[in-house]
């Protein structure tokens, strides 16, 4: 399929990109570089710089003729939506909108949707399945909410075939080491505690230590990015026009903060000072996939199920690349 992937600069784009041309399919990123790098772009793979809200390029580049569009060009930043909910709406929603217009007008009946375990808030059950209540306790879970039903309403009534991948924690690095993550600001668990590890911080901080959860820590689940790219491959192959379906990305088992701290010190063999400080608003204490209709359905299936195995990719990239890509 010729795919239009926007935002496959960034960290889990790039990776579906690299898994997409591993597919034979033909790609075009399309990416503003706002937070994604053009050196995660691999070479030979058409490139478009420009920002969403930019209609006219966007229009003209989707009138070249595409079969899909994989759509991560996303503000991702949950404290920071709290802070400019509007800048959220903006781009999460009234850029998804235009595109999902333009695409109509372009006849492109095929699109694959970044969305989030953010979408279900503080779910009072675990593991979570794709049926329960969707109730987001911030706005960034809110702009991705919006767009599913968006997504749903338009299958409705023009036969877009849409499917939203609900991503719990997307973590780790290509094995290879060629791509990874690199966010400026930081402000992910993993790549803060390996930038710990490489004494680039002096200590990570434990948002919060009396949740009802095990050991008083966040529980989330640990999703390996390649993984997640295969997940968008097998959506992108099982798309049918007019259908609307959701599907869960995780491997349904939960690390707390504490744990992943520990596992980082043993993979790292490097100290990581943690200390603790206060809870961070808008973070739910558990998020618990269960992934048994991604796998039921699509054939899904996680390579890393190990907290050590992803780490171990993620530290490859950070120590080979502390400063992250070259710009
Ligand atoms: N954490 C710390 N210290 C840090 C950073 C994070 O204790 O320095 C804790 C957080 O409080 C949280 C856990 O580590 O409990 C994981 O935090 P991340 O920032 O790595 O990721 P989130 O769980 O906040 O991820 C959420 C949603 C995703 C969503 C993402 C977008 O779970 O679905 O935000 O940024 F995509």
């Amino acid at each position: 399929m010729k795919v239009l992937v926007t935002g496959g600069a960034g960290y889990v784009g790039s990776h579906c990109v690299r898994r997409l041309v591993q597919g034979g399919h033909e790609v075009t990123v399309y990416d503003n570089l706002c937070a994604g790098h053009r050196a995660a772009v691999p070479d030979g793979v058409a490139f478009v710089q420009a920002d969403l809200a930019d209609t006219a390029t966007l229009s003209s580049t989707l009138k070249q003729g595409f079969d899909a569009v994989m759509h991560f060009a996303a503000f991702l930043d949950v404290g920071e939506s709290v802070r400019a909910p509007l800048k959220y709406y903006q781009n999460n929603v009234s850029n998804t909108i235009g595109l999902l217009d333009i695409m109509r007008d372009c006849d492109v009946k095929r699109f694959v949707f970044s969305s989030t375990c953010a979408t279900y808030g503080e779910p009072k059950e675990f593991p979570i399945t794709e049926s329960m209540p969707q109730a987001p306790i911030n706005p960034y879970g809110h702009t991705k909410l919006v767009m599913e039903w968006a997504l749903s309403d338009c299958a409705k009534a023009w036969g877009l075939g849409a499917c939203a991948l609900r991503y719990f924690n997307a973590a780790g690095a290509a094995a290879d080491g060629s791509i990874g993550e690199d966010h400026d600001p930081e402000i992910h668990l993993i790549p803060v505690v390996l930038q710990v590890a490489l004494e680039q911080r002096p200590q990570v901080s434990i948002f919060g230590k009396d949740y009802p959860t095990p050991d008083g820590t966040c529980v989330r689940d640990y999703i390996h990015v390649e993984d997640l790219a295969e997940a968008h491959l097998l959506a992108l192959q099982n798309i049918h026009p007019g259908v609307f379906d959701a599907y869960n990305v995780g491997t349904g088992i939960g690390t707390s903060v504490r744990q992943l701290i520990e596992a980082a010190r043993e993979v790292t063999e490097r100290e990581i000072p943690a200390a603790d400080a206060p809870r961070r608003p808008g973070d739910p204490p558990t998020l618990l996939a269960d992934p048994t209709k991604i796998k039921s359905q699509l054939g899904w299936r996680p390579k890393y199920t190990d907290i050590s195995e992803i780490l171990k990719t993620a530290w490859q990239w950070h120590r080979q690349h502390p400063n992250g890509y070259p710009e």
